[in-house]
């Protein structure tokens, strides 16, 4: 049976920055709260021209190209997001066009902040299962745009951005050791955008109430995240007869550094040990943990054979948390440029519309 590694993985933030100090100017808030409460200091927000597609193309190439894998080899794109594109098509569509990933099926996954570990953990099992062999997973959000930004419980929060890995697969012990996933939808309420799907279709009742916006409470998402996100990494950890005296690295949803600082003390383990950057971009979901792990290879904090937790909560509700054995790009010897492909991606792409445009003229005359 192949093992699942993660091979390649990359991180896109919009630059516009928007610190505690520019939220006090919207909401009656101000800076000291905000990071009393949340350890944040400041966010990410995306431009006007900026998608979840565009970030997560922009991950995904830097994901291929630590692994040195070509687009054209991927066999599967999962994307995970809180603020996809359109209810559908599904974003990894976007994505697996826009990256000239011309193999691979692609399709969404959701499950909140807790996407990527499941979205993850899915690849990997795709991979276990021997039908597939090199996977990309794109967690991708512009949370600003679901935000009400009149709204001081959750507007300080949240930030976009966008964060990939490549899983790939080899005879090599190592990878992706263990996973548990969880859903509590008793608590969907919780953490909510109302309106927009088919219970609740938009009106113009739902827009002037204001329900296509996040809905939050905080209290109670505080609460469950610290109840279960110690749980799960023991649980997880349990899963391959580890502890937690056996991990070099816990990668946790970056949602409040408060939260974090409890799930460390339930499970008897120096803060140090977490991999936190809160402060800096906020609650990017989805990309939370992506983004989180890149950081810390980027910082040469992460070395091969190092055993990590990632562990995230959300929505849903869900959680969940993984078992990896770190191990990094896969030797080859060929050297591809995966960042060439996105301009025949995109002569591709618009190659394929304009014969569906005649195709679509012809069989409109025969009818
Ligand atoms: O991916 C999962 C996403 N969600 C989360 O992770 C959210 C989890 N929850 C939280 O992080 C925290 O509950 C919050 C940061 C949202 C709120 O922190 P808290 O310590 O639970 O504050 P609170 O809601 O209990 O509010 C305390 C006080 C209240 O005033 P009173 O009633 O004590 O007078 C609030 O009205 O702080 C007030 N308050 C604020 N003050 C200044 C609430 N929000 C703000 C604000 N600025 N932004």
């Amino acid at each position: 049976m192949p093992f699942a590694h993660i091979t390649g993985w990359g991180m896109y933030v919009p630059e516009p920055i928007l610190t505690n100090d520019d939220i006090s100017k919207l909401v009656d808030t101000n800076d000291q709260w905000i990071r009393e409460r949340t350890g944040i200091r400041e966010r990410h927000i995306a431009r006007e021209n900026e998608f979840p597609s565009t970030m997560g193309v922009e991950a995904a190439i830097k994901a291929l190209q630590v692994a040195n894998l070509a687009p054209t080899d991927l066999d599967l794109i999962i994307c995970t997001s809180s603020s996809p594109e359109y209810i559908f098509p599904a974003t990894a569509c976007i994505i697996q066009d826009q990256i000239g990933a011309t193999k691979a099926g692609a399709f969404d996954l959701q499950a909140a902040c807790t996407g990527f570990i499941f979205a993850t953990n899915m690849g990997a099992q795709a991979i276990r299962s021997g039908s597939v062999k090199n996977v990309l997973i794109v967690g991708t959000e512009v949370l600003s745009r679901f935000v009400n930004w009149k709204d001081r419980n959750t507007c300080i929060l949240f930030g976009d951005g966008a964060g990939a890995f490549v899983l790939q697969a080899s005879e090599e012990p190592g990878g992706v050791m263990s996973a548990v996933m969880h859903s509590d939808g008793s608590g969907a309420d919780s953490l909510i955008i109302p309106a927009g799907g088919s219970h609740h279709p938009a009106t113009e009742a739902t827009l002037r109430e204001g329900r296509h916006f996040m809905q939050m409470d905080g209290k109670e998402v505080f609460r469950f995240a610290t109840r279960v996100m110690g749980r799960a990494v023991t649980e997880a950890l349990e899963q391959v007869k580890m502890t937690t005296d056996d991990v070099q690295w816990i990668i946790p949803h970056q949602a409040n550094y408060r939260i974090i600082e409890t799930a460390a003390k339930h499970l008897k383990m120096p803060l140090d040990k977490f991999v936190i950057n809160v402060e800096r971009y906020g609650n990017t979901s989805t990309a939370s943990i992506p983004i989180a792990t890149v950081e810390a290879l980027q910082a040469s904090r992460i070395k091969p054979k190092d055993k990590i937790v990632f562990v995230g909560f959300g929505g849903g509700l869900t959680w969940g948390a993984m078992v990896v054995e770190w191990t990094g790009p896969l030797p080859v010897k060929k050297h591809v440029h995966p960042a060439q492909y996105r301009l025949f991606a995109r002569l591709r792409s618009f190659v394929r519309r304009a014969i569906r445009f005649i195709e679509g003229f012809f069989s409109r005359k025969e009818l």
